[in-house]
C-alpha cells in the first residue's frame, strides 16, 4: 500500500515536471523570437475610434477621393495642351485682307483699258496652308492722269464674271446681262444687279510695284460686305 502510493506520487511529480518543462520551452523560444518575427507577429492594436465601421468608411472614401484627385491633377495638363493645340486654328482671328503684290505700273497702258489679272496668295483654312493659290481676279485700269482703279470681277448679282467688253467700254456679265461703267463700275439702269462693281484698294510702292488689298464680297445684296 506505502509502494503504491509513492509510485502515483512520483508519477505525479514526474508529470509536473513534464508539463513545466514544455511551458518553459515555449517560454523560451518566445523570447528569443528574432525583433523582425516578433513585429510580423504582433499587430497595432487598432485605436477604437478608427474601429468603428462609419470612421473606415470615412477613411475608405478619403483614400478613393484623394486617388481621384491625384488622377486628375496629373491627366488634365496633357488633355488641356491637346485641346488648346486643336482648338488654337478656330481662335484665330481672321484680320483685314492683306495687300497683294499684282504687277507693275509699266504693265498697264494709260489709256484707260482694263487688265484682268489673277490674284495668288497663301491660302489657309483652319487647319491647313495652301501656298501661292489663286484666290481670285481683278481688273486693273490706269487712267491718263496716274490714278489706278481696281474692280473684282466677280459679279455683285449672283456671282458669275464679269468681262471687259471692247465694243460697249464697259464690264458685262453674260449670266444676267448686267452691264457695269467702266470708270465707275456703277451697274446700268437696267442690270438686276443691286449694286456696282466692288472697288478695290490700291497703291504703288517701291518705284513702281502695284498692290492691291483683295476681298470678296456678298453677291445678291444692295450693300458692299465683305466676305471674311
Ligand atoms: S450673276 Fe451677273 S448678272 Fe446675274
Amino acid at each position: 500500500m506505502e509502494g503504491t502510493f509513492f509510485c502515483i506520487q512520483y508519477s505525479a511529480a514526474k508529470q509536473f515536471f513534464v508539463c513545466h518543462s514544455a511551458q518553459i520551452a515555449i517560454v523560451m523560444a518566445h523570447t528569443n523570437l528574432p525583433e523582425k518575427t516578433k513585429l510580423e507577429n504582433e499587430k497595432e492594436p487598432i485605436p477604437e475610434e478608427d474601429a468603428k465601421p462609419e470612421n473606415a468608411e470615412r477613411r475608405e472614401f478619403m483614400i478613393k477621393a484623394g486617388s481621384v484627385c491625384l488622377g486628375g491633377a496629373v491627366a488634365i495638363p496633357p488633355i488641356a495642351a491637346g485641346i488648346a493645340v486643336l482648338m488654337d486654328p478656330l481662335r484665330r482671328k481672321q484680320g483685314d485682307a492683306d495687300f497683294t503684290r499684282v504687277t507693275l505700273l509699266d504693265a498697264l497702258t494709260e489709256d484707260g483699258t482694263p487688265k484682268k489679272f489673277t490674284i495668288y496668295a497663301d491660302k489657309q483654312d483652319a487647319w491647313n496652308k495652301f501656298p501661292n493659290t489663286a484666290i481670285g481676279a481683278i481688273y486693273l485700269c490706269r487712267k491718263s492722269d496716274g490714278k489706278i482703279d481696281a474692280f473684282n470681277v466677280v459679279c455683285p448679282h449672283l456671282g458669275c464674271a464679269v468681262v471687259f467688253r471692247e465694243s460697249e467700254r464697259d464690264y458685262y456679265c453674260p449670266c444676267h446681262n448686267s452691264a457695269f461703267d467702266l470708270e465707275t463700275g456703277t451697274q446700268a439702269p437696267d442690270s438686276p444687279s443691286a449694286r456696282g462693281l466692288d472697288s478695290l484698294e490700291v497703291k504703288v510702292e517701291n518705284e513702281g510695284e502695284v498692290w492691291v488689298k483683295f476681298q470678296n464680297f456678298q453677291p445678291g445684296i444692295a450693300d458692299k460686305k465683305a466676305i471674311v
